[in-house]
């Protein structure tokens, strides 16, 4: 059953890119209002629905704080972030400025409205490392390979502060490896888009190492499910958002390049460093606490994801 959010007040930071635009468009359909604060840095080509009010800030910034004191919401989807595992190994200090000290703002001026309820994106494939539990549940001890994924396990220290502390009703959404439609195919991150993309340009797309390290590819329709089920719970603590489903990167890229009819050979590039060997995540938790499951399957997400970027303003 679609949630119903009338009457509340939805800030949700970082509304502007991959899975910010589609969980506005869901607020906005379930008849909430919404404010989106987003720097526009990194925004989606998909269009930010004209309901929703912007306020063009940076979460870091005194900015962004006196937007959310001023507009006193009644929950806070906190998504804004650098999401560049990569980009974090090269500029450490910048990813913890935009997702340590912008996350702890954001928690900061929730706490001074008055506003109890957080829903912060945290991250299952950064989180577990080389977790010999797979799918990992999320009492696997967090051991992440890279500076994003350490940033996020401090955030899900704040969270957990803040909510012991009685200021705050946080929950952490630990998302598998999202895509679909929206999501920059022209970045380094985000292997699905990427692909798309380059198919069809028609260009081979690219598998780095041999291609045999595994992800949990969850749609962004079903990580969608989950924010709004998380915005009207008060569950707190921290969830595996994801399919518990491990599929090999070059798996992923052969079943593209089927649906695209492109015929050779993926392109290759060297492994970056602290790339995660194997991951998916255990729902088992997610479906008890929150009564979610994942609906659209790899191969339905994969060409629907496909098809939208044939026309890229889906
Ligand atoms: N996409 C995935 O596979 C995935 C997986 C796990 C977790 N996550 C997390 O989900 C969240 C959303 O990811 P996404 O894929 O939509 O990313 P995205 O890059 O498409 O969107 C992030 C948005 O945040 C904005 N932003 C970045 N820094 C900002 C700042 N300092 N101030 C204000 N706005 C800023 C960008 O302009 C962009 O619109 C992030 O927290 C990310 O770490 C994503």
């Amino acid at each position: 059953m679609a949630t119903v959010m009338t009457g509340q007040r939805v800030v949700v930071t970082g509304g502007a890119g991959f899975i910010g635009v589609h969980s506005v468009e869901a607020l906005l359909a379930a008849g909430a209002e919404v404010l989106v604060i987003d720097d526009l840095r990194h925004a989606s080509y998909r269009p930010l629905p004209g309901a929703a009010r912007l306020e063009a800030a940076d979460v870091a910034e005194p900015a962004a704080r006196n937007a959310i004191t001023s507009w006193r919401p009644t929950a806070i989807l906190h998504l804004a972030a650098q999401g560049g595992v990569n980009r974090s190994w090269r500029e450490p200090a910048a990813d913890a400025h935009i997702n340590v000290l912008g996350t702890v703002n954001v928690l900061a001026a929730s706490i001074a409205a008055g506003c109890r309820r957080v829903v912060v994106a945290s991250s299952g494939g950064a989180l577990y490392g080389a977790s010999p539990r797979l799918p990992s549940p999320e009492d696997e001890p967090a051991q992440p390979r890279s500076p994003y994924g350490t940033a996020k396990l401090s955030i899900e220290h704040y969270l957990s502060h803040f909510t012991r502390a009685g200021s705050l009703d946080a929950l952490a959404l630990r998302y598998g490896n999202v895509y679909g439609p929206g999501q920059d195919g022209t970045g380094e991150a985000g292997v699905v888009a990427i692909s798309s993309r380059r198919l069809l340009d028609g260009r081979a797309p690219v598998v780095r190492g041999d291609g045999t390290q595994t992800r949990d590819f969850t749609y962004v329709g079903d990580v969608v499910a989950a924010n709004m089920l998380g915005l009207a719970s008060s569950v707190t603590g921290a969830l595996n958002i994801g399919t518990g489903r491990e599929t090999a990167i070059i798996d992923l890229v052969r079943t593209l390049c089927e649906l695209a009819g492109f015929h050779g050979e993926p392109d290759r590039e060297p492994l970056p460093p602290g790339e995660v060997a194997r991951s998916a995540l255990d729902n088992s938790l997610a479906a008890d606490r929150l009564g979610w499951a994942p609906a659209v399957s790899l191969e339905d997400g994969l060409a629907r994801t496909l098809e939208s970027f044939r026309a890229p303003t889906p």
